[in-house]
């Protein structure tokens, strides 16, 4: 297989695309709108991301991440189901957020901001910002609100399936029993360490706000695979046989076998970025020396997501419980993330997330392993 970093991002340029099409028909329109930007949220860690945006002359607020506690004003648009115009964004001077005061010295000078939903749930923000004060009347706000409709539903509709196919494995993992053991806490935390990874990797190694979204939408499904593992090897409580283990490593394979069906029967234009996944379910077993499984490739021959979901995984895997060990102090687990840091881990990677310790610490608080049923026996060794 051959899927690089490169072509994933490719895929990840077509939802960008429409989205920076549409600003350029805005704009023809209405040139004094000279940025707009979409943020999504995360209900799980109340945090809202930049997921793309399109600023005339470049923008200092790529990979823009806050919590929306932390910004009142947005929280209040949430809740109340409201849009809002800012005609002098001088009133947030010396008090406003990170977000407005770049705004305010990039020379915006009045905003529209405008939540969507999904069902009821808060899905994202659109920011709309104009370097004119007072430029968002009544009647611009109601010719934009056409574009910025569109533009939810977009990227409502690109995330769509990616819903459709995290639902559907779910739904399979839980026919299979694969959640007894694996559970799902362990993909809510290590999907949210992935993204964190990612998210400091962002500005070094040029990825952009898509591809680092995706990257915490598809981390769930990295050992999707183990779907197809007999119960036997999968559940046993206690260390694998050399021949259980061989077993046991084909889950990459399988898992990649399963994301290329179901890219075939879906079709590759519903599924959008199934390259990112691809990557991350066949590669994210690789060590940098070469020494993993499946392809034993090297150093920057592993796709960057497939180091930053190994880096994430194991993190999680050895700071938990499972019914072969107990779960290790996020202190050891460190030690051994740094022992095999350039080894088995990407270097970048295993920085970023020690650098990142209250994040990690926060998403282990609000994803606590305890809230997971039918774990709590069989442990057959110690550390
Ligand atoms: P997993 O439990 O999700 O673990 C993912 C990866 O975390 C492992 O990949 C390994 O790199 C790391 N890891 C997890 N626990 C430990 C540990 O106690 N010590 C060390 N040094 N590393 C650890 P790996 O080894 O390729 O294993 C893949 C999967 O195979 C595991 O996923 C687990 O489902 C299964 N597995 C591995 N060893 C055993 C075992 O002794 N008993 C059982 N029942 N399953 C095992
Ligand atoms: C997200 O999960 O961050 C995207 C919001 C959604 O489509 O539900
Ligand atoms: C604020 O800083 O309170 C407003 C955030 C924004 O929309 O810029
Ligand atoms: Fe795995
Ligand atoms: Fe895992």
């Amino acid at each position: 297989m051959d899927i690089s970093l490169e072509r994933a991002d490719e895929t990840v340029g077509t939802v960008k695309e429409n989205l920076h099409q549409l600003h350029w028909n805005l704009r023809e329109q209405m040139p004094e709108v000279h940025r707009y930007a979409i943020a999504l949220y995360d209900a799980g860690t109340d945090k809202l991301k930049t997921f793309t945006h399109s600023t005339l002359g470049g923008g200092k607020l790529v990979h823009y991440e806050a919590k929306l506690a932390d910004v009142p004003s947005l929280a209040e648009l949430a809740r109340d189901k409201r849009d809002r115009i800012v005609a002098d964004l001088e009133i947030f001077a010396g008090t406003g957020s990170k977000h407005s005061q770049t705004l305010l010295a990039e020379g915006f000078k009045s905003s529209y901001t405008k939540p969507f939903y999904k069902k009821g749930a808060l899905c994202g923000f659109l920011f709309f910002d104009a370097v004119e004060a007072g430029f968002f009347t009544p009647p611009v706000v109601r010719h934009i609100s056409v574009y910025a409709h569109l533009a939810a539903l977009m990227v409502i509709n690109a995330l769509a399936p990616v819903e459709v196919l995290r639902s559907a494995v779910s739904m399979v993992q839980d026919l299979s029993h694969y959640r007894d053991r694996e559970t799902g806490t362990h993909i809510d935390r290590m999907s949210r360490f992935a993204h964190i990874i990612a998210m400091n990797l962002a500005g070094e190694k040029d990825l952009s706000d898509e591809l680092v979204e995706f990257v915490f939408l598809f981390a769930p499904l990295h050992d999707v695979g183990k779907i197809a593992i007999p119960d036997k090897i999968l559940l046993k409580e206690g260390k694998l046989t050399p021949e259980e283990m061989h077993v046991m490593r084909r889950h990459v394979d399988q898992g990649s076998e399963m994301i290329e069906r179901m890219a075939r029967s879906f079709g590759v234009e519903t599924l959008p970025h199934m390259e990112i996944l691809q990557n991350i379910v066949t590669y994210h077993h690789e060590e940098v020396d070469g020494g993993g499984y499946p392809e034993g490739l090297r150093g920057e021959d592993i796709p960057l997501v497939a180091r930053i979901i190994a880096v994430a995984d194991v993190f999680d895997a050895l700071t938990s419980d499972r019914p072969y060990k107990r779960a290790w102090s996020n202190a050891e687990a460190l030690s051994f993330l740094d022992k095999h840091a350039g080894t088995k881990f990407d270097t970048d990677c295993v920085r970023a997330l020690k650098e990142n310790m209250e994040q990690i610490e926060d998403i282990q608080s609000n994803f606590p392993q305890s809230a997971d049923s039918a774990y709590h026996e069989g442990y057959t060794e110690d550390l």
